[in-house]
């Protein structure tokens, strides 16, 4: 088995294991979830989405929310478990493809054009397992699977938590990663909230993919 496919595999399992035991990351109790997803769906709004790609759903709490406001998503987990999840919960509302799948083995230029992709509290997780390079492949990748005009929401927990894969400069240097792709920055905020006691910062970040401009005039040209 090459490395690529057992870092897949072993993917796979870790987070099959965590979503086995309920909802690891409290998404439907708790309240700093519920106030971190209405921010980013307030972040979102004014604006209809025809196609929506979310990429590490987990249960599908904010794939709830999307569901208003795109007409068709396709919302991705690597593991079944939480699709199941997510599925139930959606209970048929709202026109979302749920898909156990891994977005690193996914081309996501094959479905394209998105009017929207998402991606939260995600790429840390990519960037824990996989190499550079991938990461940034598939960065690319969503940059040319999404329309001109498109978006791209990234929110990541970057403050207040011990944990090294959410250090400050490691999730600043994704959003780097994203600007240098192409996108450019909409909208960015800091979320402030307190879970369980600690108080924590989430960097939220709407990215947009440049309309297409119009051909410019060429002076004595009629
Ligand atoms: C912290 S949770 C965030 C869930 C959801 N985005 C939310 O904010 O409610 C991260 C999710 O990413 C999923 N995930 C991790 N690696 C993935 C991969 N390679 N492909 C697809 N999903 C992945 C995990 O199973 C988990 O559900």
């Amino acid at each position: 088995m090459i490395e690529r496919e057992q870092i897949s595999v072993k993917a796979q399992a870790f987070f099959e294991d965590l979503w086995k035991q309920g909802d690891p990351w409290e998404f439907k109790t708790s309240d700093f979830e519920r106030d971190k997803y209405a921010r980013q769906f307030a972040i979102l709004q004014g604006r209809r989405y025809a196609r929506a790609l979310e990429i590490g759903c987990g249960n599908g709490c904010f794939t709830r929310l999307l569901a208003g406001i795109a007409d068709r998503t396709v919302a991705l987990d690597i593991s079944p478990t939480a699709i199941e999840q997510a599925r139930t919960a959606a209970g048929g509302v709202g026109a979302v493809d749920f898909r156990a799948a891994n977005i690193m083995d996914y081309d996501p230029h094959a479905e394209s054009p998105w009017d929207l992709v998402v991606m939260s509290e995600t790429v840390c997780y990519l960037g824990w397992l996989y190499s550079l390079f991938d990461v940034a492949w598939l960065a690319s990748e969503l940059f040319r699977g999404t329309c001109a005009g498109g978006r791209l929401l990234m929110a990541n927990t970057c403050g207040g938590v011990e944990d090294y894969l959410l250090r400050p400069s490691i999730i600043r240097t994704y959003r780097d990663l994203f600007l240098n792709i192409g996108y450019h920055i909409e909208v960015e905020e800091i979320f402030h909230g307190t879970k369980n006691g600690v108080d924590i910062e989430v960097l939220i970040s709407l990215f947009a993919k440049a309309p297409v401009k119009e051909a410019p005039c060429v002076a004595g040209i009629a």
